[in-house]
């Protein structure tokens, strides 16, 4: 871990946050490589789960919301982890994460009882600090597509089965956070409400397993290092009908990346409660109102990130001092790099030609004109960049110009008035 750690320092893909102020713990800020990275993370799943399907719309729920959907979900009274301190160095431990609770696993000393701990951050709306203010952080942005549910399917004539997709930001004032990025006090959730006919639920949760397990695959991660595990009965959510997780094997073992459950009709039914205002769906065919059960994919955009990051990385069978990230194309931060072989005779303002080019037609290239070609054939490697395009002598005469894969290292030329059109159809193409 602590070489992608530091890989991701020194490439910009991420750093810790308030770092000269000695960091603020668990908060990370992405860098120039790495907020590429994860914009293009969640692009490819609002591609796959709404872009590219006729049965699922886009929401972006306020972050703060009434303070009753935290109750009526549920998260007031039960979005809680049991708690120890140790009396005598303080650590504080999550209770179910110890096998001894007589002892301090770090230096002996006695532990507290047990008590519960909520999650939730809480915070006061407008100037007055007092009770009546309180609001929560979102825990899950899952509640705000639930208290939407009507307002969407009303808006989009929608019937079920259909599903509301949502990406934002949430946060858990997490007891025991760490290992980089995987768990945090603030992240980015991307979450999907399926919304299905009561009886249909056991065949869409099916679905949903298979094809959530099937984008991590398509997008790069190696089958060997991704499995679903079901949930036991004794770990189900309060909501839950059944559950099970997305794993990725991380550095620290297997690991959840993203939890697909069946919250069957718990969430609207609470709502509707609640509120006093139903949130049944009224089907004009039968004439009847009802409630649908809900099969949700949730996963984490920041966990996908750093998955996608580890997956990556390789070295060279020849020199393990060389890095090269193999990023799926479509999740590349850089696309294409431009370099020209030397900085004479007409190269480099032919390369920056392309190079805006490709910038006008909103494909994320990089330009590199120091130092040797191998050299910077090895940034580009290291950053994850899958083609680099050299502007060489060759080109000044016949006005083509070297394609280099990163995978392959294969090389073969093209017209330079192609650049555009080649690397276009090559994103197109790794597409899912
Ligand atoms: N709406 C259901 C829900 O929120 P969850 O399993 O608690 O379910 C879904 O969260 C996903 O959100 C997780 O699989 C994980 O990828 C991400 N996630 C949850 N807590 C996180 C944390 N503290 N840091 C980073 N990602 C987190």
């Amino acid at each position: 871990m602590s070489t992608i750690v530091s890989l991701c320092k020194r490439r910009g893909f991420i750093f810790q946050s308030s770092e000269i102020y000695g960091g603020l713990n668990s908060c990370w800020d992405y860098g120039p490589l790495g907020v590429e990275l994860k914009r293009n993370v969640k692009e490819a799943w609002w591609r796959s789960m709404v872009t590219n399907r006729r049965d699922i719309v886009g929401l972006d729920a306020a972050i703060l919301m009434h303070p009753k959907v935290w109750e009526a979900s549920g998260h007031l009274s039960g979005f809680t982890d049991p708690l120890v301190d140790c009396k005598s160095c303080k650590e504080r431990f999550r209770a179910d994460h110890l096998e001894n609770l007589s002892k301090c696993p770090k230096c002996g000393g006695q532990l507290t009882e047990v008590r519960k701990f909520n999650l939730m951050f809480k915070t006061f709306m407008g100037p007055v600090d007092d009770q009546s203010a309180v609001v929560y952080m979102r825990p899950e942005t899952a509640q705000g597509i639930f208290v939407n549910f009507l307002n969407v399917q009303q808006a989009t004539r929608l019937k079920p089965p259909f599903g509301i997709a949502q990406i934002g930001k949430s946060f858990r004032n997490e007891i025991t956070p760490g290992n980089f990025t995987y768990r945090t006090r603030e992240f980015e959730q991307m979450e999907m409400e399926f919304f299905c006919m009561p009886d249909t639920d056991a065949q869409w949760y099916d679905y949903w397993r298979t094809t959530r397990l099937d984008w991590y695959l398509k997008h790069g991660i190696r089958k060997d290092n991704l499995r679903l595990r079901d949930h036991a009965p004794d770990e189900l959510a309060h909501y839950a009908k059944a559950c099970c997780d997305v794993e990725y094997l991380f550095p620290f073992g297997w690991s959840e990346l993203e939890g697909i459950a069946n919250r069957t009709d718990f969430d609207l039914k609470r709502h509707s409660e609640f509120s006093g205002k139903s949130l049944a769906y009224f089907d004009e065919e039968t004439k009847q109102r009802m409630f649908p059960f809900v099969i949700e994919p949730a996963a984490g955009a920041d966990r996908a990130t750093l998955a996608f990051l580890i997956d990556a990385y390789d070295v060279d069978k020849e020199d393990a001092q060389r890095v090269i990230m193999r990023f799926h194309p479509a999740l590349a931060p850089i696309k294409a790099a431009v370099l020209p072989l030397v900085k004479k005779e007409g190269m480099p303002e032919k390369a920056e030609r392309i190079f805006e080019d490709l910038l006008d037609n909103s494909i994320r290239a990089a330009f590199d004109v120091s130092s040797a070609i191998g050299r910077r054939y090895a940034r580009q490697d290291e950053a994850g960049t899958p083609y680099c395009i050299t502007v060489d002598g060759q080109t000044m005469q016949d006005d083509t110009v070297t394609i280099r894969e990163r995978d392959s290292r294969e090389q073969y030329r093209i017209a330079a008035a192609a650049c555009v059109e080649v690397i276009t159809k090559k994103m197109k193409d790794a597409r899912t």
